[in-house]
């Protein structure tokens, strides 16, 4: 069957879509011997010799996995200052690579897998998958704070809010539960700078149908082929 070259390089587990489009770009792809620059030639892995750095590509098995990330670890899988890096927690030979990003010293849930297609749909905020965080705060949160958050800044240029905002215990307002469908950089974090407040910590306990719970830190579980049909089934309208 056809699929477009840069679905089939993240289909392999190569990397996401977006960094798969990179390797296209950058000459690194050849199909039967020939450089392709184009990200949307359509190949047929059957029949086609598919290389990256003169390497051919072999279909692997698609693997996915739900680690507490503790601090202190990056979530590039390449990172020049020699950081402890999210991968080296994972025991696995698949290439895998973090599902978007946490900060250095944010911790919680972080899924990893080899399924560019899995992690492009999880990420993309059109399908209004929810990421949940728990949010400490350098002072109180006011109300009216609260309110401008939830009904939206502009940031880079968008309006950007959290989908709410809830206090975790009554009578203590710097400590917040937090859901949002946005993966910017730094979005909690920056959003709260935005209206004057520090985040001191940050873990996402959630995303999607999926829950850190029970997993200590710096461990991982694996997500079964059934958790993934259902996290489909929940998702797909
Ligand atoms: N928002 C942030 O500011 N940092 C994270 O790590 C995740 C979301």
């Amino acid at each position: 069957m056809k699929v477009r070259l840069n679905k089939f390089l993240s289909e392999c587990g190569i990397a996401s879509r977006r960094k798969s489009e990179e390797y296209i770009k950058e000459g690194r792809i050849t199909v039967n011997g020939r450089t392709v620059l184009e990200l949307s030639l359509y190949v047929d892995e059957s029949t086609d010799l598919i290389c990256l750095d003169g390497e051919k590509i072999k279909p692997m098995a698609k693997v996915y996995f739900l680690l507490n990330k503790p601090k202190g670890y990056i979530t590039t899988t390449e990172d020049e200052r020699r950081r402890k890096k999210v991968t080296d927690l994972i025991n696995t030979k698949q290439k895998i690579f973090p599902v978007g990003r946490l900060d250095y010293d944010t911790t919680g849930l972080l899924l990893l897998t080899n399924d560019g297609e899995f992690s492009n749909f999880i990420t993309h905020p059109s399908n209004g998958i929810i990421r949940t965080y728990s949010v400490s705060l350098n002072r109180k949160l006011s109300e009216e704070d609260r309110l401008t958050l939830m009904k939206g800044i502009m940031l880079d240029g968008r309006k950007s809010k959290f989908a709410s905002i809830k206090y975790v215990t009554k009578n203590i307002y710097d400590k917040l539960i937090v859901t949002t469908v946005e993966g910017r950089n730094h979005f909690v974090k920056r959003l709260f700078d935005r209206v004057g407040y520090k985040v001191t910590s940050l873990k996402r306990t959630d995303y999607g149908i999926f829950n850190v719970k029970g997993i200590p830190k710096g461990s991982y579980r694996i997500i079964t082929k059934d958790e993934i049909e259902k996290f489909y089934k929940t998702y797909s309208n």
